[in-house]
């Protein structure tokens, strides 16, 4: 019975251990993405700050209207105006994980 109970013990341990890289890559990528490399020019709640200056806010409904995701990936990875670009920094993937996050927002 002990010997059962350690046993799930170290099994969920396992399970957390694991499970939050993947949780990382799967779901929060986006976010944890655009946390290291966008938030300071653009907020970490979407509304930009002065260094982003000429953008709209991510979590503004109208602007969410007016632009697709194929176009927050093309100025994600060619860069608008004084916004550095970030293909080759960033995987496709990276870019696209960052371009979901930011239509969520
Ligand atoms: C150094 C500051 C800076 C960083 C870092 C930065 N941006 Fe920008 N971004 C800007 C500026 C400035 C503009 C406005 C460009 C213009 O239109 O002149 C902009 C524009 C944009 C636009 C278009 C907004 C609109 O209203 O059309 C999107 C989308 C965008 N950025 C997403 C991102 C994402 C996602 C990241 C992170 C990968 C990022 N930016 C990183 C400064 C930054």
């Amino acid at each position: 019975m002990k010997k059962k109970v350690s046993r799930m013990l170290a099994a969920t341990a396992l399970l957390a251990l694991v499970g939050t890289p993947l949780l990382l890559a799967e779901e929060g990528e986006g976010a944890a993405l655009y946390a290291k490399k966008c938030a300071m020019c653009h907020g970490k709640d979407g509304v930009a700050k002065t260094m982003a200056a000429n953008s709209g806010n991510f979590n503004d409904a109208e602007w969410q209207k007016g632009i697709t995701l194929e176009t927050v990936v093309e100025n994600i990875a060619k860069g608008k105006g004084k916004m550095p670009k970030y293909e080759g920094k960033l995987t496709p993937e990276q870019i696209t994980a960052i371009a979901e996050y930011v239509k969520s927002m």
